[in-house]
């Protein structure tokens, strides 16, 4: 290019910026479209295939391309974006690179996994589905975004939307649980929450929602692994997810790294483009998974790099995150006419149009800002938002269990706080806890302990290690998961335990997993608590004393053997910055919990796959009658705590069900309406949670099916009317034949409190 065109491209992109500038509204509005897609046309013009190409790769900063290279590599304009940076002068010395120093001048966007939090970390993606709260989840995502933004960070890998029914796998902590209405409500909350008003917002992220798709039903919970699944189960249970995050505008789609039905979703044309594209309208960006071009290799469908790579592209990734699949192999590609310049073109136009709809055109450092107001400190108590994140954790605590009243505790008396996860604060974090830091993050001992102040004395013991496997232990070493082994026997530990509850008036033990043993890459082959953990509890029940189980854990736990030993069970998941202080907040009863499960606890991890919406079978599960009917003989077959259970320290009552008619036409609104009441002594909060059965169709439909919820706050001795509202469109499902239709027949519509606990009552469809 010589000097006079240089200047024109320089002019002509400060035109489109000082244009930009404005327009800080969606692309949705046609003349901004118009503007947008112009802009675009004109810099792709300009740009050379290896420029191009080069806005293809997504780096992360770290061991595999150490800072210097990539600001150099930027600079030569071959990196389009990273990932894993999150300081301000980072981020800006990178965009001063591109925007000063490349060619094209054309900015670079930052990525990070934003999942539950940036700095203040919020509970762990399962707990905020157990809050059942759209608007706790939204100040989630909100505060989320905020920070990430003050970080420059302009796209987070969120929300994890996978669809999980194994609790073995490790990843079930990132997503939203076992149930596609919870899921799809998730989904659009958090995308909307991190994306606010508009992606070019300063204090908004795009979301890039992952994995697409079926990630959550690798076989067996064993990370990676194949995914096979019948299309109508895709369609109906696992796919709506994601398109929900579609429809409420995410910019982006995180490609999964499983196969589906024996295609890699990397490689999967029909995923990427026929459902993502030509079904769902999606008009964002696409990125692979960590590495995944590379793995088609493996998962055998290329036979080298070079393959891999054009199927990657031809399927429909934009982005190539952190492999060099497409930097080192489509120039030649497009030489030999294997890839057409048209099909990298694609793929260039979708991440110019990303980095548009992140305002960076207009301005490259909307989210960086300026040197000069950098953050002197940059983890300063001041950027943390922890009243937001101590409201949305206590709000996501789920009462599994309460005999006698054991909770609230009074504060008072001498109180025994014992266990490996007491005094941990970071597994308090959770995993993906982006920048959050344990040295700011509340442990359960010290939130109990601000709590009681010198109204009641703490004792504290470790009382066992989280783990003594020690393949467990080697692999989270490998993890940094800074897992803490006494030295000591453990038959020591459990003794010592038993001595401090001993001169205690109550037993408080926080149990469960260390955070990195939910998460990727982190199935477990069982779900008791690990290690000699259950031996803990034993002895410490033995001792007479009340005790409290406080669970920490990323999944569903086997819990029958502690279920039995608990005079009360709290699961807490892996609460974040303000864990300890929330806890504490329901231990006490200074909040009452209304947490409620998103995913079905087993009895034993043989009852894994479980779920509450499944089908009935020709011979189904009946308690107390096992002859020749769909049951495992050695326990019941029914969940320990189904799907939606949470208890709270009030008592409610539900109605019979009201419905407006009993059969119902195409055009026809149904309500279904009941009383709800607080029938117990203090203030709570409940779900009341709609299920529906459609009787008998052209294929088996679930036993029941989440339809609707509504959490609502009753004053003691207040009942307040329940109205839920139907119509056809609730009714429809995906038939044999993959057209999505409610059938004429009967219904049987069911309104509770869990999934197992309801009132039912029937309908007809005409
Ligand atoms: C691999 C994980 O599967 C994905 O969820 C994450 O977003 C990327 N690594 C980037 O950290």
């Amino acid at each position: 290019m010589n000097k006079l065109c240089l200047l024109s491209f320089v002019i002509g992109l400060v035109s489109q910026s000082a244009w930009a500038e404005t327009a800080v509204k969606p692309a949705s509005n046609a003349s901004t479209l118009q503007a947008k897609n112009a802009f675009i046309a004109n810099l792709m013009k300009q740009m050379t295939l290896d420029e191009k190409i080069g806005q293809l790769r997504l780096i992360s900063i770290g061991p595999e391309m150490p800072k210097s290279e990539i600001v150099k590599e930027i600079a030569a304009g071959r990196i389009g974006g990273t990932f894993n940076s999150v300081l301000l002068p980072d981020n800006r010395a990178m965009q001063d690179a591109a925007v000063k120093q490349s060619r094209t001048k054309i900015p670079m966007f930052f990525a990070y996994d934003v999942v539950h939090g940036q700095r203040t970390i919020f509970p762990i993606s399962l707990g905020l589905a157990s809050t059942w709260d759209m608007n706790a989840v939204t100040r989630a995502g909100r505060v989320s975004a905020i920070e990430a933004a003050a970080d420059g960070v302009d796209m987070t890998f969120a929300p994890m939307v996978d669809i999980t029914r194994d609790a073995r796998w490790g990843r079930s902590s990132e997503g939203f649980g076992e149930d596609t209405y919870l899921v799809s409500r998730l989904s659009a909350t958090m995308t909307r929450a991190f994306q606010g008003t508009s992606t070019q917002a300063p204090n908004s992220i795009m979301a890039a929602v992952k994995h697409f798709a079926l990630y959550g039903a690798v076989e067996g919970g064993r990370d990676y692994n194949t995914v096979d699944m019948s299309p109508v189960r895709m369609q109906q249970d696992y796919l709506p997810p994601y398109r929900a995050a579609i429809d409420a505008g995410a910019g982006g789609v995180m490609v999964a790294l499983n196969a589906i039905n024996g295609v890699p979703s990397t490689s999967n044309a029909w995923l990427l483009q026929d459902v993502l594209r030509r079904d769902w309208g999606f008009k964002g960006v696409t990125v692979s998974d960590h590495g995944a071009i590379k793995e088609l290799i493996d998962h055998g469908v290329a036979k080298d790099f070079r393959e891999a790579a054009k199927l990657a592209i031809k399927a429909g990734v934009d982005l190539s995150m952190n492999d060099k699949a497409y930097g080192e192999e489509l120039p030649a590609l497009v030489k030999s006419g294997e890839v057409s310049v048209q099909e990298v073109d694609n793929a260039v136009r979708e991440v110019l149009g990303a980095k548009w709809e992140m305002g960076l055109f207009a301005n490259p450092y909307l989210r960086i800002g300026a040197a000069v107001d950098d953050p002197a400190d940059r983890n300063a108590e001041n950027r943390l938002h922890r009243a937001e994140a101590r409201d949305v954790a206590r709000r996501s605590v789920v009462l599994l269990k309460n005999e006698n009243d054991t909770l609230p505790l009074k504060k008072q008396g001498t109180i025994a706080v014992i266990g490996p996860l007491a005094k941990s604060s970071v597994d308090m974090l959770g995993s993906w806890s982006a920048a959050g830091l344990a040295r700011q993050t509340v442990s359960a001992y010290d939130g109990l302990a601000n709590a009681v102040g010198d109204k009641a004395r703490l004792l504290y013991a470790p009382g066992t290690n989280i783990t003594d496997n020690q393949e467990a232990i080697a692999y989270l070493d490998k993890m940094e998961d800074q897992i803490h082994i006494d030295g000591r026997p453990e038959q020591d530990m459990i003794d010592e335990a038993v001595k401090v509850a001993g001169q205690s008036d109550v037993v408080v033990a926080v149990v469960g997993e260390s955070r990195n043993m939910s998460h990727e890459a982190a199935s477990r082959v069982d779900l008791v608590l690990p290690g000699r953990q259950r031996d803990l509890i034993k002895a410490l029940k033995a001792t007479g004393k009340p005790l409290v189980i406080v669970l920490m854990n990323g999944r569903p736990l086997a819990l029958g053997e502690e279920n039995k030993q608990a005079d009360a069970m709290v699961e807490s998941w892996f609460l974040g910055t303000e864990g300890g202080n929330a806890l504490a907040d329901v231990l006490f009863g200074d909040y009452n919990p209304s947490g409620k499960l998103p995913m079905t606890f087993p009895r034993s991890v043989g009852q894994v796959p479980a779920y509450y919406n499944h089908l009935n079978t020709g011979r189904p599960y009946r308690p107390n009658d096992s002859n020749y009917t769909s049951n495992y003989f050695e326990e019941p077959t029914s969940p320990l705590f189904p799907f939606g259970y949470g208890l709270s320290y009030t008592q409610f009552s539900v109605s019979d069900i009201v419905l407006s008619i009993n059969k119902m036409t195409r055009n026809d609104k149904l309500t279904a309406t009941v009383q709800v009441k607080n029938t117990g002594k203090v203030a709570g909060e409940t779900v009341v949670q709609l299920y529906l059965r459609d009787i008998a169709a052209s294929l088996s439909r679930p036993v029941k099916e989440l339809k609707n919820f509504q959490k609502i706050m009753l004053k003691p001795g207040e009942e307040k009317a329940v109205t839920f509202t139907l119509t056809e469109e609730d009714l429809k499902f995906f038939n044999p034949s993959l057209k999505y239709a409610a059938e004429a027949g009967d219904f049987k519509l069911m309104i509770g409190l869990d999934s197992e606990d309801v009132k039912e009552a029937s309908f007809a469809l005409q």
